[in-house]
């Protein structure tokens, strides 16, 4: 006897349908799973059988099989607990053997028949959706992110198995799951802008860097407040587009936190530690490999304290997504290509002493010292970087007048306005904010008045700038002018955006 039953995979980001057979035939008790099994599918066969006896259906001493199809992509995760305890079930008579063909179930499943969350619920219910199936049986602790998809599959939350044998049977309709109104969050209290005192031309620059999108480095001297300004960015970017959150959920999902990101309107903000490996910033691990903080970041931030201790080949890995926002993870088990589109934020001392153009003088190292320090950063990973900053110590005044300074929401919301403008300006195109203009839109959209135009080009000449630096400064330029609310790019605007290309002018 064979019975079918539908579940779903995932394979990097991208769900597919997978097709369950399960096989009962006379002979030597055997079970075998078939269809290129990890580890946790095949423990599933444990786990399957002491289920079944809990729920008072004890598999039958036959030759079990068990085939997943597609044959040729590698299974992974316990998803398939519960389609394979279905299919074993109806193979052996105790449930209708024909198996709704319009739905699909996924859940690991524990051993007195619990159904427990699994990784990647909501790319394997678009998939499911895209495959045109209408039901979808999936762990309670997965209804919230699947159901981000809308309203064209109905999801039925399940936490035991006997609920599903109840509603297949027909002696208690399981209700389809109607998403609560997600709570959503809102920037984290804690950290507010307002703590920061002066540094306010870093805080602009900030300020810039969101609405713009532009990545930014920070340089300067200990204690200055570097770090305590970039854990703040998360609070004044705009709220995500729905999209944009179905792809942050997909990532997160994938390491099991789905239902967190489900809830969060916030946007990603990542911050590894210098000691983190390449596969740690651009994925990897056993099997399949996993996303790592590049992708983690997507849609978000990823801040790199202490640029320069970073390892180079951790750092190597940023040049692919800071192109093209994609990561590429190649493993015996195969090539993922995972999302990651972020804004980079970096800080760093200007110097290995940390003192390098600090007022007191304290810094000794050498020209060479300092020149070899700063060429740990790669000139192509600076070139990517629109601003560049220098950090003064705050001044005594301000830390001991402890003004309140200007709120993460009041700075947020000109940040909203200049990205509306952006997503207007942009509309249609493949482009979402000034950073990611392309050539021809830098020449449409980035033409200064008269006067910009004339200091733009003294510029250029007395600073020695490249064509690279050029466009920075118009893009920088667009966002300042947006910011301001106006569609002509002014002088004023390219003076303040020459300002944030200090890198360019110290020749480091
Ligand atoms: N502008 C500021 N306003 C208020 N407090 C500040 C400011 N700058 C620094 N501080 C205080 O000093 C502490 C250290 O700052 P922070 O860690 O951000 O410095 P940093 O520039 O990252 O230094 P390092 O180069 O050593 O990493 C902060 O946690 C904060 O308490
Ligand atoms: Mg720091
Ligand atoms: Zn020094």
């Amino acid at each position: 006897m064979i019975a079918t039953v539908f579940s779903a995979g995932i394979y990097g980001i991208e769900g597919y349908l997978v097709t369950v057979e399960c096989g009962l035939v006379n002979g030597l008790p055997s079970f075998e799973l078939v269809g290129l099994p990890g580890a946790a599918v095949k423990e599933s066969k444990e786990r399957v059988t002491t289920a079944a006896r809990s729920i008072g259906m004890a598999l039958l001493p036959a030759r079990k099989t068990v085939n997943l199809a597609p044959a040729d992509i590698r299974k992974e995760g316990a998803v398939y607990d519960l389609p394979i305890l279905l299919g074993l079930l109806a193979a052996q008579g105790n449930i209708e053997q024909q198996l709704p063909d319009d739905s699909v179930f996924i859940g690991e499943i524990g051993l007195r028949g619990e159904l427990r969350p699994v990784k990647g619920a909501l790319s394997m219910a678009m998939a499911v959706q895209q495959a045109g199936k209408s039901k979808l049986f999936l762990p309670e602790g997965n209804a919230e992110e699947a159901s981000l998809i809308g309203n064209d599959l109905i999801i039925y939350a399940v936490h035991h198995v006997e609920q599903i044998l109840d509603h297949l049977t027909g002696k208690h309709p399981l209700e389809a799951y109607v998403p609560e109104h997600l709570v959503q969050d809102t920037p984290d209290a804690a950290l507010d802008f307002c703590d920061v005192m002066g540094q306010e031309n870093v805080k602009r620059a900030m300020e810039i860097a969101a609405a713009g999108g532009h990545n930014m480095l920070m340089s300067g001297s200990p204690g200055s407040g570097k770090s305590m300004m970039a854990k703040r960015i998360g609070t004044i970017l705009p709220p995500m587009t729905p999209e944009e959150k179905m792809d942050v959920v997909r990532i997160y999902s994938i390491i099991g936190e789905g239902s967190r990101a489900a809830r969060s309107q916030m946007r990603p903000v990542r911050a590894p530690h210098h000691t983190t490996s390449a596969a740690g910033i651009a994925g990897g691990g056993k099997g399949i490999p996993m996303p790592g903080e590049l992708s983690l970041a997507h849609n978000g931030v990823l801040f790199l304290d202490e640029l320069p201790e970073f390892r180079v080949d951790a750092l190597e890995v940023l040049r692919q997504p800071i192109e093209n926002g994609t990561v590429s993870i190649v493993r015996t088990a195969g090539r993922v290509t995972y999302p990651a589109r972020f804004m980079l934020i970096c800080a760093m001392n200007p110097c290995k002493c940390g003192w390098y153009g600090h007022p007191s003088g304290r810094c000794r190292c050498t020209p060479a010292e300092v020149k070899k320090y700063r060429r740990k950063i790669s000139g192509p990973l600076l070139d990517r970087i629109d601003i560049q900053v220098h950090v003064r110590p705050v001044p005594l005044k301000d830390l001991s007048e402890r003004k309140p300074a200007e709120s993460s929401a009041d700075i947020r919301a000109r940040v909203i306005a200049a990205r509306e403008r952006q997503q207007a300006r942009y509309a249609g195109t493949k482009t979402r904010c000034n950073a990611d203009m392309q050539p021809a839109q830098l020449a449409e959209f980035c033409r200064p008045d008269a006067a910009g135009q004339a200091l733009l080009d003294a510029a250029f000449k007395k600073l020695g700038m490249t064509a690279r630096s050029y466009d920075r400064i118009l893009r920088l330029a667009r966002t300042i002018a947006d910011l301001a609310g106006e569609e002509r790019i002014s002088a004023g605007h390219i003076a303040e955006a020459i300002q944030y290309r200090s890198m360019d002018r110290d020749g480091a």
